[in-house]
């Protein structure tokens, strides 16, 4: 009997986990230009972590989160995102004593929420992510945007829309709360069960909701920009001057209050639209947190950090085409023609990988036509063809396969005229 995949999940194939493998990397290499270090943490964590900074207001903890207790009746929960992991090792390890400040950390790997699974939303995702904390400077905040829009640039995006926001400080929050729980109130009545527990939990979570008749009373809500602190108002107008200066393109979008509780200052999303017009949502995601570092436990340290979404980045590339090189690659295909070559021809491809290069070699005995045609599936670069004739003279016939040259090479000789050959190609490569 076929089992079939957990709802929401997806197996990333071949060719696919190739291009994963290119944008992980691209981002790796992209942190680790702007002084990131990677920190890798559990997937599994105490359930308290999630509730105490993602906050139980959010829809993440209240409704999405994979929890469960385990057999010494811990209440675990599979992390949604890992910014909150991040800040209990930084926490747990006193990074702050030991390092530093900024702390500056990347990190990759799945996520997961239990979400209605369409288009760019999964229930197994994977994120690569920031996290600079430890400076109080809005130069921070910007610099870890222009470290996002930098990777999407590089990933081969043309155009991305930033939406940015600012949440301000505890201050103009406190006083936003004030104004949004009068103006909801009035409201209240008309609105969804959720949005009632909102009110009393978090009015700021209401901003989120998605129920239309909702988003109507939402729409003529109090703005935070009327709330905002003279302190907080100059933190972002900072940000937008130093985004300016480095001409990168915002929209500012007030409606923009992100779904996980410990924001203050600074938010935003990246998003892009595709040629035939499809969105998958915001591509990446961040902002800056005031109180998260002491809310678990360690001292008051501010950080700003965003994340990305593998998939949904994966989804656009791929629906544009801006993937490129994904294809399987091999150096060397060895092809032993009769059985009689088959060990001499497995002896050469052990060689040939001793020595660096990717080489894949057939096994079974095939025509000509079908070992040209594999060695073209694997995308290789070179055949290697071992006959009795060759056998004899301990040599094989090494064949160009985009320009069908064809020399004969000395066992022995082979490594060597591979180094050649591969040399005259990075030169080329280089020009
Ligand atoms: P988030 O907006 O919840 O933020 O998620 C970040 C990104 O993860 C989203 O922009 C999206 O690309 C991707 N993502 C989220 N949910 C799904 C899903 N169900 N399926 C596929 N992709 C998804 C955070 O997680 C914060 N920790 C970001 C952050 C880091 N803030 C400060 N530091």
């Amino acid at each position: 009997m076929e089992i079939n995949l957990p709802k929401g999940t997806h197996d990333v194939i071949l060719d696919e986990a190739r291009a994963y493998e290119k944008i992980e990397t691209l981002f790796k290499a992209v942190a680790d230009l702007y002084g990131f270090s990677e920190l890798r943490t559990p997937i599994i964590e105490a359930t308290e972590l999630f509730t105490r900074s993602v906050g139980d207001s959010s829809d993440i903890v209240r409704k999405e989160m994979y929890t469960f207790k385990d057999k010494g009746d811990r209440s675990i929960t599979l992390r949604p995102e890992l910014t909150a992991g991040v800040m209990r090792s930084i926490v747990n390890n006193k990074l702050f004593a030991t390092q530093d400040l900024p702390i500056k950390v990347y990190y990759l790997g799945p996520a997961f929420r239990y979400e209605r699974p369409q288009l760019g939303r999964y229930r197994q995702f994977n994120q690569f992510g920031v996290e600079s904390v430890g400076i109080t400077s809005p130069l921070s905040d910007a610099e870890v945007i222009m470290m996002g829009y930098a990777a999407l640039k590089m990933l081969g995006f043309g155009h991305i829309t930033l939406k940015i926001n600012t949440l301000g400080d505890d201050e103009s929050r406190k006083a936003y709360r004030v104004a949004l729980k009068e103006y909801f109130g009035k409201h209240l009545d008309k609105m969804c069960p959720d949005c009632h527990e909102r009110y009393e939990s978090n009015p700021l979570r209401i901003l989120d909701c998605k129920v239309p008749e909702d988003i109507e009373i939402v729409k003529k809500a109090p703005k935070i920009s009327d709330y905002l602190t003279e302190a907080a108002q100059e933190s972002f107008e900072f940000v937008l001057a130093t985004l300016a200066n480095f001409d990168i393109k915002y929209e500012v979008d007030e409606s923009l209050v992100r779904g996980l509780d410990y924001y203050s200052h600074v938010v935003f999303e990246f998003h892009y639209t595709t040629e035939a017009g499809v969105s998958l949502g915001a591509l990446g995601a961040g902002g800056h947190y005031d109180n998260l570092v002491s809310e678990l436990g360690g001292p008051a340290l501010s950080g700003v950090g965003l994340a990305f979404g593998i998939e949904r980045i994966y989804g656009v590339l791929e629906n544009d085409k801006l993937l490129q090189d994904v294809k399987e690659e091999t150096d060397f295909y060895v092809m032993p023609l009769g059985d009689n070559a088959l060990l001499d021809a497995y002896m050469i491809a052990q060689a040939l990988r001793g020595a660096g290069y990717r080489t894949e070699v057939c096994f079974e005995n095939k025509g000509f036509k079908t070992l040209f045609k594999r060695a073209e599936h694997k995308g290789s670069k070179y055949a290697v063809i071992i006959g009795d004739t060759e056998m004899q003279a301990e040599q094989v016939t090494l064949k160009n396969l985009k320009t069908q040259e064809q020399i004969t090479v000395k066992y022995a000789d082979l490594i060597d005229k591979a180094d050649q050959l591969f040399a005259v190609e990075d030169d080329h490569d280089h020009h």
